[in-house]
């Protein structure tokens, strides 16, 4: 799987967002160690706070599957319409994700046509881990 195959899996998650509050649509692909692919979108809600990412849905989705070890993640996401979508992870999804990749863990943000690859770190510099418990 290339880094833009799993960007096309983000993209075609974003299709099932359900967002009609927001109308901020996003999609979300993980890459397994063992090379499966779980896909997430955002899920909203009319009270607002049940809303959940794409990405944390994408990581229940394979950490109730049994997943453990995940290789990388690709988001794609944007105000519905837009030609050129961006998204970055909330800080509570990179909360999520610190606590199942390590720091050099692989993150693809942009369009297909268009990403950057970005690691946890840099995202989530001195993020707090069940090593500092
Ligand atoms: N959203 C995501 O799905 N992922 C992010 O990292 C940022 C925000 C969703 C949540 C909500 O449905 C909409 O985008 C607007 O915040």
């Amino acid at each position: 799987m290339t880094d833009r195959e799993l960007m096309d899996c983000a993209q075609r998650a974003r299709e099932r967002s359900y967002s009609p509050y927001s109308h901020f649509r996003v999609g979300a692909a993980l890459l397994t160690k063992s090379g499966k692919v779980y896909t997430g979108c955002n899920i909203e809600n009319a009270a607002y706070t049940p809303t959940v990412c794409a990405e944390r849905t994408a990581f229940f989705k394979a950490v109730s599957e049994g997943e453990s070890e995940f290789e990388a993640l690709a988001i794609v996401g944007g105000k519905e319409g837009k030609t050129s979508p961006f998204c970055a992870p909330c800080g509570v999804c990179r909360q999520v994700i610190s606590e199942f990749c390590p720091p050099d863990f692989k993150i693809l943000l942009g369009a297909p046509g268009a990403f950057r690859t970005y690691t946890l770190k840099m995202l989530l510099p001195y993020s707090f881990t069940s090593e500092d418990l």
